[in-house]
């Protein structure tokens, strides 16, 4: 399974050359650790992600004929999980690497198209962004359905001009991973329009019923009750019901009248 798995469907992406080797040395690594033997990656190429969104085809023969090939074959194939550590560099001070905001007609176009054409915002230039254009890329990418982890910049969570990208991930997401085993999905987007501040009631649930581990690793706060394990699991659908029920009565009150 591992090894169909790093050999057929594992992909990775890198635009400078040092990381490039650093990035494959280190899958390279992880492999040999699991297995016990070295085996090359061949996933790995040396190309602009966001290039890969084009619909025009473009000319992948960055290196040489081999990562063209790969470049191709990882367009083609069907991705439904992405991880990632993107570039961030708002206006254009460059924060961690040397890449400075490239123009890129399909992705700067949906940008264009989703989040600042739903923003209420006058300004919407730190929507170009290369960590928006990653979620931007991301959410296409996976399609219908998957799963996108990143290290971000949280700065979309409460500013204004990211109110646009905040409606279209609201409704990008409807499930909720509990572990490796249960899944929660088709949660109505409506439940994350009952807010507390600036977080919907159930993100806040989710946040305070997170295992956590303390920074030196020794204290482990575990939310799961021996006694009921199926506590956490009742407590979202609750806060799912109680924050829907709550729109529902708002939405239906009189005006307000003095
Ligand atoms: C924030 S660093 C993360 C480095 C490393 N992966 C980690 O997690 O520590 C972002 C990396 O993305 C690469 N990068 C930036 N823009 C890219 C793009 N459009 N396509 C592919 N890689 C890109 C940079 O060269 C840099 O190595």
């Amino acid at each position: 399974m591992l090894r169909h798995k790093y050999r057929e469907e594992l992909n990775c992406n890198e635009l400078m050359l040092l990381p490039y080797y650093v990035a494959s040395m280190n899958i390279e690594h992880a492999f040999w650790d699991a297995t016990g033997d070295y085996e090359a990656f061949e996933g790995i190429c040396l190309v602009d992600t966001f290039e890969t969104a084009e619909k025009t085809q473009r000319a992948f023969d960055v290196f040489n004929g081999a990562n063209t090939a790969r470049v191709q074959q990882q367009r083609k194939a069907p991705i439904k999980v992405i991880v990632a550590n993107p570039p961030y560099n708002a206006g254009q001070i460059q924060e961690n690497d040397n890449n400075k905001n490239r123009k890129y007609e399909e992705i700067d176009r949906r940008v264009r198209v989703t989040y600042a054409a739903d923003s209420q915002a006058t300004l919407v230039r730190k929507l170009s962004d290369p960590y928006v254009k990653a979620i931007r890329f991301a959410a296409d990418r996976i399609g219908d359905a998957g799963v996108v982890c990143y290290v971000n910049n949280d700065s979309f969570v409460a500013e204004k001009s990211f109110d646009g990208m905040r409606k279209h991930l609201g409704k990008d997401r409807d499930s909720i991973r509990y572990n490796e085993f249960l899944s929660l999905a088709g949660i109505p987007q409506e439940t994350f329009d009952y807010r507390l501040g600036n977080r919907s009631a159930l993100e806040w649930v989710i946040d305070q019923y997170r295992v956590t581990r303390d920074e030196h690793g020794k204290i482990t706060s575990d939310p799961n009750r021996d006694d009921d394990e199926q506590y956490i699991v009742r407590l979202v659908g609750q806060v799912i019901t109680v924050s829907l029920e709550t729109r529902r009565i708002v939405a239906g009150l009189p005006p307000f009248t003095i």
